[in-house]
């Protein structure tokens, strides 16, 4: 129980859906602040990713507002002879945080990495995103690699 008096369970987990996507935007914002979106675009990238068959899309529903949002991507990997699980995003809305909400959508990726026999979760996060380190780290999750990226 959290001081608004809500727990965890009181907030719903759902498979996003195409008329989703107006809603999420405000949370795409506030996890990229310094991005320019490109609503159109992203729209287009969103819609895809719901028909694959690979990528998984989840939101936490308060009161028909998402407060939420995780993404997961399957991956065929060599490493593991078999599958691979990739946290793409994960966020939760600003007031919402410390409620249990990024816990729960964690374990619900957590949960459909399972089901699709992966034997691994993995994600990448920014340096600066000091506290989702912990709050990953608090959860099981160690830090056994750096990131490289490049502008093409
Ligand atoms: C990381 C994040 C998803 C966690 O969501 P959450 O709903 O606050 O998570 P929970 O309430 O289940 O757990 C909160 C834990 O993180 C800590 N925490 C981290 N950031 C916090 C914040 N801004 N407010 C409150 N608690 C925060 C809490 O102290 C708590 O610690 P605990 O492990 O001792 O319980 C959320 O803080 C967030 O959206 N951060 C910004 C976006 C981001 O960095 N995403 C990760 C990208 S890799």
């Amino acid at each position: 129980m959290n001081q608004q008096g809500q727990k965890p369970s009181d907030f719903q987990i759902r498979k996003c859906c195409a008329g989703g996507f107006k809603t999420l935007l405000q949370l795409f914002r506030e996890l990229w602040p310094d991005k320019p979106i490109r609503p159109a675009t992203l729209r287009k990238t969103y819609n895809r990713g719901l028909t694959r068959e690979s990528q998984a899309y989840i939101s936490v529903i308060d009161k028909a507002r998402v407060v939420g949002f995780g993404s997961l991507t399957i991956k065929n990997s060599l490493w593991q002879e078999g599958t691979v699980g990739h946290i793409d995003e994960l966020i939760v809305r600003h007031e919402y945080r410390g409620r249990g909400i990024g816990t729960q959508l964690l374990s619900c990726l957590e949960a459909l990495a399972k089901e699709r026999k992966c034997r691994r979760v993995e994600l990448d996060s920014a340096h600066h995103r000091k506290e989702a380190h912990r709050f990953y780290e608090q959860r099981g999750f160690h830090n056994r690699a750096f990131l490289f990226s490049k502008v093409l």
